[in-house]
C-alpha cells in the first residue's frame, strides 16, 4: 500500500446499480429552480448536513477551497437583499447585453430579490482564492462548482428547495458578511421549502443524445 493510503470503504447501494441510478435520476429530475419561497423555518441541523455533504466533494490537491456561510439573520438577509437589488437594477438597466435580456426573459426575474427575505436559509457561497493560511489552492472554480452541485443535489434530496443566484458583481456579500480577503463570492443560495402554489418555468431539459456522445468498444 502506498505511504498515507487506507482500505477503500466502498458504497453499496441496496438497489442493483442500474435501478439505483434510474431512481437517482428519477430523484433529480424534480430539482427546480425556485424563485417563491415559504418563511417556514428549516432547523440548522438541515442546513449543516446539506453543507457537510457539499464538503464531500473531489478538489483540486483535496485544498478543499470553499466556505459556505449560512445566513438566517433577518437583519443580515436584508442587508444582503439591498445590495443584490442594487445590483441588479445596474444589471438590468445598464450591464446586461441585449441578449441576455432577451434568454431571461421567459423566466419572468426582475430587480425584486423578495425571496432573499423569505427564504428561511441563504447560503452565501465563497471559493478560496488562497487558503486560510495563504498556501496556494487549485482548479478552484471547478471544485466549487462540483461542491455547490452536490449541495442542491443534498437540498432537493432533503425536501428542499433552492435558487441559484448571482446578483453579479457579488463583492458586497464581503462586506456584507465580513468575510477574510481570501474569499471570493461565489454564489448565493436561499434555500428553504417553496411557497405554497410555487410556479418554474416550464422549461425543457436536453435529451441524452444532445447532451451525450457514446465511444463504445
Ligand atoms: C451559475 C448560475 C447562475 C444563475 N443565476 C440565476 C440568477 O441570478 N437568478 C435566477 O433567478 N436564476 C439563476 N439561475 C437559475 C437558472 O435560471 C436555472 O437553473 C435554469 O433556468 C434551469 O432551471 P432549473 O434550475 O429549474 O432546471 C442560475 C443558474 C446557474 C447555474
Amino acid at each position: 500500500m502506498p505511504p498515507n493510503h487506507i482500505p477503500l470503504i466502498p458504497y453499496r447501494p441496496t438497489l442493483p446499480a442500474a435501478d439505483a441510478a434510474r431512481a437517482f435520476y428519477d430523484t433529480m429530475r424534480l430539482r427546480r429552480t425556485v424563485r417563491m419561497f415559504s418563511d417556514r423555518p428549516v432547523p440548522r441541523e438541515i442546513i449543516e448536513s446539506i453543507i457537510l455533504a457539499a464538503g464531500t466533494a473531489p478538489s483540486g490537491a483535496n485544498k478543499q477551497p470553499w466556505r459556505f456561510v449560512a445566513v438566517s439573520d433577518p437583519t443580515l438577509k436584508h442587508k444582503i437583499r439591498l445590495a443584490a437589488e442594487e445590483e441588479e437594477r445596474e444589471f438590468y438597466t445598464r450591464r446586461a447585453p441585449p441578449e441576455w435580456l432577451v434568454d431571461l426573459a421567459p423566466f419572468g426575474t426582475d430587480t425584486d430579490k423578495e425571496f432573499l427575505d423569505v427564504a428561511p436559509w441563504l447560503i452565501a457561497v465563497f471559493k478560496l482564492a488562497k487558503d486560510d493560511d495563504g498556501g496556494a489552492t487549485y482548479y478552484v472554480n471547478e471544485s466549487v462548482g462540483i461542491a455547490v452541485g452536490l449541495l442542491l443535489a443534498a437540498a432537493h434530496h432533503a425536501g428542499l428547495a433552492t435558487l441559484t443566484h448571482t446578483p453579479s458583481p457579488m463583492g458586497f456579500l464581503t462586506q456584507v458578511l465580513a468575510r477574510p480577503a481570501n474569499e471570493r463570492a461565489f454564489l448565493l443560495i436561499p434555500i428553504g421549502h417553496p411557497a405554497p402554489g410555487a410556479v418554474v418555468p416550464d422549461i425543457t431539459r436536453k435529451p441524452l443524445g444532445e447532451i451525450a456522445a457514446f465511444e463504445e468498444g
